[in-house]
């Protein structure tokens, strides 16, 4: 990790619209845990605000908030290391997200590729929140003055902005008040992608079922669902040259890869000539070996949710009593009056 002024602090989140899937614990999950456990401070988010930029149900909102507070804990977060909540119980987000929407111009917003994939051609129908989202997400990140945010390669961008607000804010205002705090994209999925079309990101919300593998899906569904895989005749080659224009197969690569903690490199060597008939079972075996334990555990905590809400109310008084310190620095900078 780079170096900054600034304790290091890691910030992350998920939206807990459904369907958590292995292109979520790859990309993200596996990684927080990781940074858990090396020691450095950090704080984990299930970001309901964000969610609601497009409709949710609202028992299946509640539903889905504590199933991912769930796959955090079963994937290994642990909420005596982490703090672990969710979004809309500490209002320094919405807050911060305002000024933040004040900074922020709407040039950078229109050169925003999620908006534009999200939106497609119905912009005009889209939530003016779906529009507005980075620069809340910007504020999850800086009301803690996080310095390090892990995510997938498709928040790259929304970082950036994060990077781009903090500078503005401490330019408009001749401050050195916000961190440029760094995405931290790395390891073998950064980027997974759908089962069906290895040029397509797995999605929670694709309309395929078959295109994703979801944190709940039973040993039998992972193991069809790899089987029905996208591939093509050719066998594996012993290069990743050799991949170039196999986007299916590179895919279950990295899968392999990112869930046996090698490198595709490695993983190669080890699967040369293979034919996908042999390779995929052994791929359906290791991911359902790692993701098996981890449904389990969710199913087992999901039963108590008085006990998930306790967890997520004392991460929720942790992280606000980072927040609201910085926010009230915030509003001093910027002008307000504090009258009470
Ligand atoms: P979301 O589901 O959009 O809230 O994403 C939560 C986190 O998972 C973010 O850090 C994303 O970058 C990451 N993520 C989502 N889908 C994928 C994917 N297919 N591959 C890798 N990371 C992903
Ligand atoms: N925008 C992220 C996504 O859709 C989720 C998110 C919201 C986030 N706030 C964040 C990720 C802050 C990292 C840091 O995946």
């Amino acid at each position: 990790m780079g170096e900054t002024k600034h304790t290091p602090r890691v910030f992350s989140g998920i939206q807990p619209s459904g369907n958590l899937t292995l292109g979520n614990y790859l990309g993200a999950v596996k990684r927080f845990v990781e940074m858990q456990n090396s020691g450095i401070e950090t704080i984990y988010c299930m970001v309901d605000l964000h969610a609601i930029t497009v409709w949710q149900d609202p028992e299946t909102l509640r539903h889905n908030t504590r199933e991912l507070a769930a796959a955090y804990i079963a994937c290994g977060l642990d909420p005596a290391k982490s703090i672990l909540f969710n979004q809309s119980q500490v209002s320094a987000h919405a807050e911060l997200g305002w000024v933040f929407s004040c900074v922020a111009r709407l040039g950078w917003m229109n050169r925003m590729t999620q908006f534009k994939d999200k939106a497609g051609k119905n912009a005009e129908k889209t939530s003016l929140g779906l529009y507005a989202y980075p620069s809340l997400m910007a504020a999850d990140i800086l009301a803690y003055h996080a310095t390090h945010v892990p995510v997938g390669e498709d928040q790259k961008q929304h970082v950036e902005l994060t990077r781009d607000i903090a500078n503005k804010f401490n330019h408009d205002f001749k401050v050195d008040f916000f961190p440029e705090p760094e995405p931290i994209i790395d390891g073998a999925a950064t980027r997974v992608m759908s089962l069906r079309d290895g040029t397509k990101k797995m999605s929670k919300s694709d309309p395929s079922d078959l295109s994703r593998i979801n944190m709940t899906d039973d040993t039998d569904t992972i193991a069809k669902k790899i089987r029905k895989a996208k591939t093509d005749p050719e066998p594996l080659p012993d290069n990743l040259d050799d991949l170039a224009g196999r986007p299916e197969a590179r895919n279950l690569i990295n899968i392999y890869a990112a869930l046996d903690g090698k490198t595709p490199e490695q993983v190669m060597a080890c699967v040369a000539g293979q034919q996908f008939g042999q390779f995929k079972p052994a791929l359906a075996d290791l991911a359902v070996a790692h993701l098996a334990p981890i449904t389990e555990e969710m199913t087992r905590l999901m039963a108590d949710v008085t006990e998930i809400d306790r967890v997520l109310g004392k991460g929720a008084d942790r992280a606000a009593a980072i927040a609201e310190p910085i926010l009230a620095q915030t509003y001093d900078i910027v002008g307000m009056v504090r009258s009470r």
